[in-house]
């Protein structure tokens, strides 16, 4: 064999201009070949992950047009004959492996064409087909098998197992809707590896609910009437400009990145305040979120999705090319990503990116003269959505012309559904058909922030706002916000306290605004709740980030989610938990700020066929950043169709 001489930028990476562009095609293809070829893998591998190896920040934060660019690529393969996890990275400048380590002990996320594999080996299996045919079902093909993970709950046959314990709906035909007709009682286990099932839990017969719950237009017959077009007119286009995955809208910067396991990843917000372009954080995404059941029936108990490190939420990406997601002049970013085998699977328009009115911005009349100053709020929206099984999840950040920073997420779609015996009113659910229990639930979210006020070394402060004590307050009437330094990873473990109206600040500790405060951002809390396990309870233990509504820790480029690399059928303690037990100092550093928000679910009839949206999130509010309201330029507006003109 002959080794050519290789130039210093393979054609692979000659196309991209910026070191956080995502992998482009041709990067994916080489990478993928590199390492097939160099370990000579057989078909028994398959590909968990395939996305960049992000460089080190200050690489990227130095980062000037035209500088050379390294280019590399991290994997998670798996090899089913071994049952065997490895992490791989790929330098695609040099064109070589160069990293390969067998990770013992851990499972990587369900695959979405194991999905596919585990519905057919579950409708294949003898034992499953005795089982639904004591439940009247005799054709498997109408039968929907969700392969929910399996969790841990310390059973010494299941270690080391890649397992799935799904859940199986049966349809009434094939456009009906499946999760009208729960299987409740028939558990296929299923090795993922082998792809068997290996065995069948059957806990009796429940009846399958007798009503349908469709919503699909072939069974909406009567739709309203009343209802006239509505039309977003950009006549001269939208106000944002887009440079590869750089984004510029007036004066905020954002360039949007895309994994497999996080979805859409915000890198490098920058305002420009003056001329100068101020930094407020350098990376931002969905680190985790778990989705813990309250049933403790056999097919709920083990119900705790982790849809981010055991499904890859962003592998499970809406297509918005079809639908009608966004409204007004859209510009959408596809993402790359590889199925299970190494091919470039592309989700087109992953991400959407528009703008939308946002009501009023702000306004005063002066009362004397009647003048009437009003301005129009208009906010950038940037998301995507993902379906997982039965849920849809909405992920939308949002800026605001006012510095204000917003994540939101819509819950819609499906709630998950089990069948009770006719007549029983279930505790741990909702009736939302006769004999359809909708059981209750919680969404729990953590949300990575790497802040970057004006600059990398930043500090958190809890905000309440608090009664003076009486010494010092003769009236009685005296109250303050008062802050208090979280200087270190474990005295920065905080809960929400509405009736303090609390919030956290992050600020620079070394840049003041013209009143001479430090300059910050406050991290607003919206709804939110703790959960509702038991400490005793196998999630509270793997999803440990899940019981501090704030975390704080140092800057550290492989601590990335907060319950570990690999939740999937992890026993528990990893990620937070493990990182903070040393209380490392977290006061003007580098730091990391983790949010965590829980929406409880308890369904209601109106959650049913299909579940209007719930929105859940926080908002980053510029806290004397600036020096005044950095909206006060915003132009009237100027529109035909104006009232105000
Ligand atoms: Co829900």
């Amino acid at each position: 064999m002959t080794v050519a001489q290789e130039p210093t930028t393979s054609p692979a990476t000659a196309s991209v201009s910026h070191p956080l562009e995502p992998l482009t095609p041709e990067e994916i293809k080489a990478a993928v070949s590199i390492v097939k070829t160099e370990k000579a893998l057989t078909d028994s591998f398959r590909f968990a992950t395939v996305t960049l190896k992000e460089p080190e920040k200050q690489t990227v934060l130095s980062f000037r047009l035209g500088d050379p660019i390294a280019r590399a690529v991290f994997m998670i393969l798996l090899d089913n004959a071994t049952a065997t996890t490895y992490e791989a990275v790929v330098s695609l400048n040099e064109r070589r492996l160069v990293a390969w380590d067998a990770i013992p002990g851990v499972q990587p996320p369900i695959m979405l064409d194991e999905f596919v594999a585990c519905e057919a080996a579950v409708k294949a299996c003898p034992e499953f087909q005795r089982a639904i045919a004591k439940r009247g079902i005799t054709n498997p093909d109408l039968v929907m098998v969700d392969p929910w993970s399996a969790g841990h709950y310390g059973i010494a046959d299941e270690v080391g197992v890649r397992l799935s314990r799904a859940l199986c709906w049966v349809k009434a035909n094939p456009t009906d809707n499946g999760y009208a007709h729960p299987i409740e009682g028939v558990i296929p286990v299923v090795d993922l590896n082998k792809m068997e099932v290996i065995r069948v839990e059957d806990y009796g017969v429940v009846p399958l609910p007798p009503e349908d719950g469709n919503y699909i237009p072939e069974y909406v017959k009567n739709y309203r009437q009343d209802l006239k077009p509505l039309e977003i007119v950009q006549p001269d286009g939208p106000s944002y400009a887009v440079d590869g995955h750089e984004i510029s809208w007036q004066k905020w910067k954002v360039r949007v990145g895309f994994t497999p396991r996080e979805g859409l990843v915000l890198y490098d917000v920058t305002y420009t305040d003056n001329g100068e372009d101020r930094p407020i954080f350098y990376r931002a995404s969905l680190a985790e979120m778990t989705v813990p059941y309250g049933d403790p029936q056999p097919n709920h108990y083990r119900k705790n999705a982790f849809d981010v490190g055991e499904y890859g939420i962003g592998s499970l990406a809406n297509s918005l090319k079809l639908g009608c997601d966004c409204l007004g002049v859209i510009h959408y970013f596809d993402a790359f990503i590889t199925d299970s085998r190494g091919e470039v699977a592309q989700i087109e328009n992953a991400v959407c990116l528009h703008e939308e009115d946002f009501g009023i911005l702000w306004k005063h009349m002066d009362w004397r003269t009647e003048q009437t100053e009003v301005r129009r709020s208009r906010r950038l929206v940037i998301s995507f959505i993902a379906t997982v099984g039965n849920y849809e999840y909405g992920f939308y950040w949002y800026f605001y012309q006012d510095g204000t920073i917003q994540y939101e997420v819509k819950l819609t779609g499906m709630v998950s559904t089990g069948a009770v015996m006719p007549g029983e009113v279930p505790k741990y659910g909702t009736l939302v058909a006769p004999q359809l229990n909708a059981p209750i639930h919680q969404h729990i979210f953590n949300v990575r922030l790497d802040m970057n006020i004006d600059g990398a070394n930043n500090s958190v402060y809890e905000v309440d706002i608090v009664p003076e004590d009486d010494e010092h307050n003769p009236y009685g009437n005296a109250f303050y916000a008062q802050s208090t330094l979280l200087p270190t990873e474990k005295a920065a473990q905080r809960l929400i306290d509405p009736m303090k109206g609390r919030y956290w600040k992050v600020v620079n500790p070394a840049k003041t605004n013209a009143m001479g405060y430090p300059t910050a951002y406050k991290l607003m809390p919206g709804e939110n709740t703790l959960p509702l396990a038991r400490p005793s309870a196998s999630v509270i233990n793997r999803a440990t980030y899940m019981t501090q509504h704030l975390w704080v820790t140092p800057y550290s480029a492989d601590e990335n989610y907060p319950a570990g690399d690999y939740p999937n059928q992890h026993p528990g303690g990893a990620g937070l938990p493990q990182w903070t037990a040393a209380d490392r100092p977290v006061e003007d550093t580098d730091i990391v700020v983790w949010y965590t928000f829980a929406h409880s679910h308890s369904p209601r009839a109106e959650d049913w066929p299909v579940m209007p949206v719930a929105t859940i999130g926080f908002m980053l509010k510029p806290l004397n950043f600036f020096d005044e309201n950095p909206a006060n330029d915003v132009p009237p507006s100027v529109s035909k169709h104006s009232c105000c003109g």
